[in-house]
């Protein structure tokens, strides 16, 4: 029976495996993040509520409908982050990282983020990024860089069929004069009125609209694409150039937005076509005004969060063949009082040894204790009765293909890594 709590609506909470599955995309990831240079950051979980207003955007659907805000006992409004850049870079400021050294800041964190959202499949009211940020350069190759990170640690997952949708919102020089014609011509279609509403607050966002009467209106707006001042052409020319270099693919997508207000310049989305209606598996791009926007110095930066959940659905529609690390490879199984202290200290060598091993605990008889060996996933099962101490030799199990043979227990560590490791 279960108790009488559940987690709230909306949480997504991992057990094992699936929890052991979501660690070991995890560590593929900070494997990718290191090799690039960027060092891990362990990011505070809530924040003061302005600095999302004043990041994220206040007419931003993030920050307008579905923030978890709360007065703390000090009466100080505070914020479950709904994302990490904002207070990435809120950190990096803080702890004077840009003063440190070279720039840019390089910088990757994980954990939990809080949207009040309307849950469904692929969306949680809980749910985990992975956030990287590069800080203090506008150079188009970190643009670049980060987005290949994102894409070697696809590859490495074994996920064959992500998609890189790309664009760029122009700069605070080029966007006014374009914002103002896409206004002019979106005041001419035919919308209802929160949609109007949209046009006069953030009227990019009006090109995300996914309504079929709305597209269709569409065709023929006008796109940021068109409109790029010199510079920001030429910076992403150059973002498209590299990734090509890179043997990146993507797709231009010119009515790409986001729905954060912080984007400048380079955006884009890790897309999954088997994910239906959530299928944006991963998102980033520049933010060269937000440092200022949260009272720091200029201090241009680029990065991106992935979804942890949705990568996992995606592992799973795909039949992708990424597999968490196996949690016993070893079962140690006693007869006997003196077998169970021996196998007890024989399974500690083995975890030292960097097996993974476990053994049966209650005082089980042999065939539960087979029974939990098979139960345990474990390639192997040590076997030590009374008659192998005299003999000072354990049965070796074979648990796939069933051969057993007496190994001598000082040589169990060794045979054991080699059969290990030659398989
Ligand atoms: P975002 O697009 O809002 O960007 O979120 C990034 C990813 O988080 C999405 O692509 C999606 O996979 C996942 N995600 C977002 N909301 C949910 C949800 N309710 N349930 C499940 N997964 C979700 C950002 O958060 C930016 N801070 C990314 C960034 C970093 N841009 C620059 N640096």
């Amino acid at each position: 029976m279960s108790s009488s709590f559940q987690a709230p609506k909306g949480v997504n909470e991992y057990v094992p495996p699936r929890a052991d599955l979501l660690q070991a995309i995890r560590h593929a990831f900070a494997e990718q993040a290191r090799l690039a240079g960027y060092g891990y950051l362990e990011l505070a979980v809530f924040e003061d509520t302005t600095l999302f207003k004043r990041g994220v955007g206040e007419s931003t659907d993030v920050v307008s409908k579905e923030m978890y805000t709360f007065e703390d006992r000090g009466g100080r409004s505070l914020t479950l982050r709904p994302e990490f850049t904002a207070g990435v870079l809120r950190a990096v400021l803080e702890h004077n990282l840009h003063k440190r050294g070279g720039l840019p800041v390089k910088i990757w964190t994980t954990g939990p983020a809080f949207r009040a959202e309307q849950p469904q499949a692929g969306r949680y009211r809980q749910f985990y990024q992975l956030d990287l940020e590069a800080i203090g350069t506008e150079d188009p190759q970190v643009d670049a860089e980060t987005i290949a990170i994102a894409w070697n640690w696809y590859r490495s997952l074994g996920l064959t069929r992500v998609r890189l949708l790309l664009n760029s919102l122009g700069c605070k020089e080029c966007r006014p004069a374009y914002r103002a014609r896409l206004q002019e011509f979106l005041r001419g279609l035919d919308l209802d009125e929160p949609t109007r509403q949209r046009i006069e607050i953030n009227p990019l966002r009006v090109l995300d609209d996914k309504r079929p009467e709305v597209r269709a209106q569409l065709e023929g707006a006008p796109l940021m694409a068109d409109h790029l001042c010199a510079d920001c052409k030429a910076h992403h020319d150059r973002v498209r150039a590299l990734l090509s270099d890179l043997g990146i693919t993507w797709e231009d997508t010119p009515t790409l937005v986001r729905g954060l207000d912080y984007y400048t310049r380079t955006t884009y989305e890790f897309d999954h076509p088997l994910l239906g209606a959530q299928s944006g598996i991963g998102g980033g791009g520049r933010y060269d005004g937000l440092s200022e926007d949260i009272g720091g110095p200029e201090l241009p930066g680029i990065g991106f969060g992935l979804g942890l959940d949705r990568t996992i659905l995606a592992l799973e529609a795909e039949g992708a063949a990424f597999a968490a690390p196996p949690r016993c490879q070893v079962f140690g199984v006693a007869i006997g009082d003196e077998a169970e202290r021996r196998v007890f200290g024989l399974v500690n060598e083995l975890r030292r040894a960097g097996i993974a091993a476990d053994m049966a605990f209650g005082g089980k008889r042999l065939k539960g204790a087979m029974k939990d060996a098979d139960r345990s996933g474990a390639r192997y099962a040590v076997i030590l009765g009374e008659r192998d101490i005299a003999a000072g030799s354990a049965q070796l199990k074979d648990l796939g293909g069933g051969d057993q043979a007496a190994v001598p227990l000082d040589e169990i560590v060794t045979t054991l890594r080699e059969r290990l490791s030659s398989r």
